[in-house]
């Protein structure tokens, strides 16, 4: 989760409880992206893999930085080239591709990937489909003879236990993890997300070319506005950008606790989060609503 929202303390203290932590790198430097990794690897000896959007301009830099830095696997998003499978190769790193359909989930197969990780619309950020994940889920799973993690709308051992009765070998959320007490997005990030209602969740379109999934505020009402908002300093962090805005900015801004004129990516069900727990504690619970789920007792009332 990018800007900084998935950090190595988040994805560490996720590593800890048995499950596999995910770094954003995308809007971090080669050098900053590194320096997460390190202190990721003191906080646990647990996996640890790094998410970089296709889309940013360092990412040919930042799938380095982080293979030098021996990463378990890199997440690459929203687009992926042929060279990150090479570096993959040559670094002994693992490729696992972000796709929203059978036809580039075959495609990555075919060009190196070891996993899938398949997003329905439900997602947070940017997203490459408007089918949900349990549409898209099946004709994935069909279509490759590699792991396919679900991803969109986990929110908890419910929806866990359904993506592996429709064929994914485990599921990758983001949302329910950033209310937890690990994240290190602001606070009034973390409050957004338990104060608004189901309707708050809006499309806006990004200036990568895709739409992305956020929190109703006054920056996503300006946007769909059709406004174009003024870019104080291109930092130049993308290889195509409409420049409509400046996302960056916006991002920062939000994880900074400007949650009005930031950009606050949240997956659809954000409302279905009560409170911001320990990581700790809500892995339990997933364990635990997950175990009562197969034992037909449905906790969350699926
Ligand atoms: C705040 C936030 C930031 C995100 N940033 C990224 C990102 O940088 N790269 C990416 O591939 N996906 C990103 N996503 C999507 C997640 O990785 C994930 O696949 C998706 O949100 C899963 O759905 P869920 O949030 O309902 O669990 C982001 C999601 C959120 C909520």
């Amino acid at each position: 989760m990018a800007v900084r929202v998935a950090t190595a303390k988040l994805a560490a203290a996720v590593a800890n409880e048995g499950a596999i932590g995910i770094i954003a790198g995308t809007g971090l430097s080669p050098q900053g992206l590194q320096e997460e990794i390190r202190k990721a690897r003191k906080l646990t000896s647990g996996y640890i893999g790094v998410n970089i959007l296709f889309a940013a301009t360092q990412f040919a830099e930042l799938v380095k930085a982080a293979m030098i830095e021996k990463i378990d696997f890199i997440v690459s998003g929203a687009g992926f080239s042929r060279d990150v499978f090479t570096w993959g190769k040559e670094f002994n790193v693992p490729v696992f591709s972000m796709a929203s359909s059978a036809r580039v989930g075959k495609l990555a197969e075919k060009m190196g990937a070891s996993a899938i990780i398949v997003e329905g619309k439900e997602a947070g950020g940017h997203l490459g489909t408007d089918r949900s994940i349990f549409d898209i889920l099946p004709e994935v799973v069909d279509a490759v003879n590699i792991p396919v993690i679900a991803a969109g709308g986990i929110m908890d051992g419910c929806d866990i236990a359904k993506a592996l009765d429709y064929g994914a070998s485990g599921v990758q959320m983001a949302t329910r993890f950033v209310a937890s007490e690990e994240c290190e997005a602001s606070d009034k990030f973390k409050e957004l997300y338990l104060s608004s209602s189901p309707e708050d969740s809006v499309l806006i379109d990004s200036p990568v070319g895709l739409p992305g999934r956020a929190i109703r505020n006054h920056l996503t009402e300006s946007l769909l506005e059709h406004k174009k908002l003024p870019i104080k300093e291109c930092k130049g962090c993308l290889k195509h950008c409409s420049r409509t805005f400046c996302i960056f900015d916006a991002l920062e801004k939000a994880v900074d606790g400007d949650v009005e004129n930031g950009l606050v990516f949240s997956g659809e069900y954000f409302h279905r989060i009560k409170e911001i727990l320990p990581v700790k504690k809500i892995i339990e619970q997933l364990v635990e609503e997950y175990e009562m789920c197969r034992r037909n007792e449905k906790p969350c009332g699926c």
